[in-house]
C-alpha cells in the first residue's frame, strides 16, 4: 500500500499542495518519498528513504517549481525502500513521471521486453517498467497523445495500479489510471487533484470523484474527463460533496482503523497472492534442504507460524517447530546448528524478541528465513531471503488484516514445498491453488454476510465475564488468536486450547451461561469435534459456533452461530474462519466502550526484550 498524488494549481506552484497531501497520505506508506514537477519543459524530482519530514529536512519538498505534479509516500514492496526505488520513476528521456501504488505481476517480462529495445532501467520496482512503456508507445507513435500512451500502456498491465503520470510534453495535464488499487479526483475552482485517498486533499475540497477500475482519468485545469480503459468510451461523472471531518476520512468513514483493516482483508488477501513467485520457490527450496526447521515469532504471527505447521506436515510432510521467540533460545538454542533453519515471522520485522533468536541462531551458523510486511525492516536484512506479505501498514495496534496475508504467504509457501517434495497429485495441487485463489471472495462474503450478526453476539456476551475458545487440528490457531484478539482490545479474560485438551482441566470453569466459541470447519476433526461441543453444553455453557454454511447438525447445537461460506479447505480455513472472531472481539471493545485501535500497555511494534 503507498500513497500517490497529483494536482494541477491555478497560479502557483504546486510542489507545497503535494508535500502537504503526502503528509495527509503518509499513513498509507513512510519508507520513502518522492515529488516531481515540470516547468518550461523541464521535469523536476526530488526524491529519498525516509519519512516525509526526515526527505523535506533534507530536499525542501516544497522548493520545485512549475504548477504541475505528482508525489508518492512508499510502502516498500518490490526493491528495497532506498533512494533509487522512490517514485516518482521516470523514463530514459527523463520527461515521463509516474507515481504507482499497486502490484505489477508481469513486470519482469515487460523488463525484459523493454531492455532489448534499448531502455535502460535504474531501480529494482516494478513501477518502472511504467514510463518506459509509456515512452516506449510515444515513440512509436509521435502524434500519440499522452493519455493513449497511457491507455496502452496499462492495458499491457497485469496486476493492481493506480497510476498519475506527468509529461513535459504536455505539460498542463496529468493522466491516472485505475485497476484494482484506489483512486479518486478532487477538483474545486483553483485546482484539481488525484489521489489514492480522499483525506490528501480534504482540507482543500469536498468535491470528490471516484475513480471506478478500468478507468483512465485526464486531469487539467478546465476539469477531468473519464473514459474507460477497454474501450476509450467517455463516462459522464458529477463530484459528489464529502461530509467527513478529516479524522473519519482517514479511517475511510470507519468508526476504527481496526474495523477498516478488518474490511480490507478482501483487498490486502488479493495483494499477497499476487507475489512474485520465485520468492516463493526460493524459499520453498530452504524449506526443502532444511534437517530441521523453527518457526519462529511472538503474538499474532506465532499463530499464523503454529497453523502453519499443520499446513506444512500436512501438505508437504515436512515437520516444522512453531517456537514462541522469546523462549527460542531457552528451549532450542544449544541445539541448533548449520543444518538449521529458522523462518522467522513477524509483521514489524523489528521485534526484538524475534531478532534476539535471530541472532542466536545465525551465530550458530543456521539458514535465517524471513516473512514480514516492512521490506527494508532489520529482519530482511538479516535473512538470508525474506518475502514480504504485501498488506500494506497496519495501523490498529491489534494484527487483522496482516495475520489472513501471512497464512496466505505460509500456505502458498507450503504448497510450493509440497509441489517439490511430489507430495501432492497435480490435480490436488489445482483445487488447493484454486481455492486459495478464491479466499479474498470468501473473506469478503463473510464480513459482507455475518458482521450485523457478530455484533448481535457481542451486544448479547458483553458482560461475560471470561470466554473460551476451543477448536481442533489447525483450527486450534484460530481458536488462539480469536482469544487473543478479545483479550487484548476488549479486555476479556480469555482461554484457548485445543478441544481435545479441554476435558484436561479447563473444562472446571465451565459452568451454566460460560461461552465457549467453536471453530468447526468441516474437516477430519469435526465429528470429535462435536463430542466436545456436546461436552460443553452438558456443563451449560452457551455454545458460540463459527460454522461453515448449512451445517445444520451445530446448528442445533448451537446458542449462536455464525456461518463462513463452505468448501474451503481444511489448510485454508483459518483464513476465512478467523474473521468473525476479529469482528467478535472488535464489537465486545466497541461494546463495552473501549478505543480497539489503542488497547493499553500494548504497542504495534515491541522492540525491547
Ligand atoms: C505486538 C503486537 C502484536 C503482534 C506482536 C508481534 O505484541 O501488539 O499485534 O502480533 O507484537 O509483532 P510482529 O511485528 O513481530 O509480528
Amino acid at each position: 500500500m503507498c500513497g500517490i498524488f497529483g494536482c494541477i494549481v491555478k497560479d502557483a506552484n504546486a510542489a507545497p499542495t503535494i508535500h502537504a497531501s503526502l503528509k495527509r497520505l503518509e499513513y498509507r506508506g513512510y519508507d520513502s518519498v518522492g515529488v516531481a514537477t515540470v516547468q518550461d519543459g523541464k521535469l523536476y524530482l526530488k526524491k529519498d528513504q525516509g519519512k516525509i519530514d526526515e526527505v523535506h529536512a533534507v530536499h525542501n519538498l516544497d522548493d520545485l517549481p512549475g504548477n504541475i505534479g505528482i508525489g508518492h509516500t512508499r510502502w516498500a514492496t518490490h526493491g528495497a525502500p532506498l533512494q533509487i526505488n522512490a517514485h516518482p520513476h521516470v523514463d530514459c528521456s527523463g520527461q515521463i513521471a509516474v507515481v504507482h501504488n499497486g502490484i505489477i505481476e508481469n513486470f519482469s517480462e515487460l523488463k525484459q521486453e523493454l531492455e532489448g529495445r534499448g531502455h535502460v532501467f535504474k531501480s529494482k520496482t516494478d513501477t518502472e517498467v511504467i514510463p518506459h512503456l509509456i515512452e516506449e508507445n510515444l515513440r512509436n507513435n509521435l502524434s500519440m497523445s499522452l493519455a493513449d500512451a497511457v491507455l496502452e500502456t496499462v492495458k499491457r498491465l497485469d496486476g493492481s495500479y493506480a497510476i498519475a503520470v506527468i509529461s513535459t510534453k504536455e505539460p498542463d495535464r496529468i493522466v491516472c489510471a485505475r485497476h484494482e488499487s484506489p483512486l479518486v479526483v478532487g477538483v474545486n475552482e483553483k485546482a484539481v487533484y488525484c489521489a489514492s485517498d480522499i483525506p490528501a486533499f480534504l482540507p482543500v475540497t469536498n468535491k470528490a470523484v471516484i475513480v471506478e477500475d478500468g478507468e483512465l482519468v485526464t486531469l487539467s485545469l478546465g476539469g477531468y474527463e473519464i473514459k474507460k480503459i477497454s474501450d476509450s468510451k467517455v463516462v459522464a461523472r458529477e463530484p459528489k460533496l464529502i461530509d467527513w471531518t478529516p479524522e473519519m476520512a482517514v479511517k475511510q468513514g470507519y468508526q476504527h482503523f481496526m474495523l477498516k483493516e478488518i474490511h480490507e482483508q478482501p483487498g490486502t488477501l488479493r495483494n499477497t497472492l499476487r507475489l512474485q513467485e520465485h520468492y516463493l520457490d526460493l524459499m520453498a527450496t530452504f524449506l526443502d534442504r532444511a534437517h530441521e526447521v523453527f518457526l519462529v515469532a511472538c503474538g499474532t504471527s506465532y499463530h499464523a507460524c503454529l497453523a502453519s505447521s499443520y499446513m506444512f506436515s500436512k501438505l508437504a510432510f515436512l515437520v516444522t517447530y512453531p517456537v514462541i521467540a522469546s523462549e527460542f533460545v531457552e528451549q532450542h538454542g544449544k541445539s541448533v546448528n548449520i543444518d538449521s533453519t529458522l523462518l522467522a515471522v513477524s509483521q514489524s520485522g523489528e521485534t526484538a524478541d524475534i531478532l534476539a533468536a535471530v541472532n542466536a541462531a545465525r551465530q550458530r551458523a543456521a539458514t535465517i528465513l524471513g516473512l514480514t510486511n516492512a521490506i527494508g525492516s532489520t529482519l530482511t536484512r538479516v535473512s538470508r531471503v525474506y518475502i514480504g506479505q504485501q498488506s500494506g501498514p497496519e495501523i490498529g495496534v491489534a494484527a487483522t488484516k496482516t495475520f489472513t496475508s501471512q497464512l496466505s504467504v505460509l500456505a502458498g509457501l507450503a504448497l510450493r514445498l509440497a509441489k517439490k517434495r511430489g507430495k501432492v497429485s497435480q490435480d490436488e495441487m489445482d483445487f488447493l491453488a484454486e481455492k486459495l485463489e478464491k479466499l479474498p471472495d470468501t473473506v469478503e462474503t463473510v464480513i459482507q454476510t455475518q458482521e450485523e450478526k457478530v455484533k448481535q453476539i457481542a451486544k448479547k456476551y458483553k458482560d461475560a465475564k471470561a470466554f473460551f475458545f476451543l477448536g481442533r487440528g489447525i483450527s486450534t490457531a484460530t481458536a488462539y488468536e480469536g482469544r487473543l484478539k478479545l483479550m487484548e482490545i476488549a479486555y476479556v479474560p480469555a482461554i484457548a486450547f485445543p478441544a481435545g485438551e479441554s476435558k484436561h482441566g479447563p473444562i472446571s470453569l465451565v459452568e451454566p451461561g460460560f461461552p465457549v466459541v467453536f471453530i468447526c470447519p468441516k474437516d477430519e476433526t469435526y465429528k470429535t469435534l462435536i463430542g466436545n461441543v456436546m461436552e460443553m453444553k452438558a456443563r451449560g455453557a452457551s455454545i458460540i459456533a463459527v460454522i461453515e454454511e448449512g451445517d445444520e447438525e451445530i446448528k442445533r447445537l448451537a446458542d449462536d452461530y455464525i456461518e463462513v461460506p463452505a468448501g474451503t479447505p481444511e489448510v485454508l480455513s483459518p483464513i476465512s474462519f478467523v474473521v468473525p472472531l476479529q469482528l467478535l472481539a472488535y464489537y465486545m471493545a466497541v461494546e463495552k466502550g473501549y478505543n480497539p485501535d489503542t488497547p493499553r500497555n500494548l504497542a504495534k511494534s515491541v522492540t525491547v526484550k
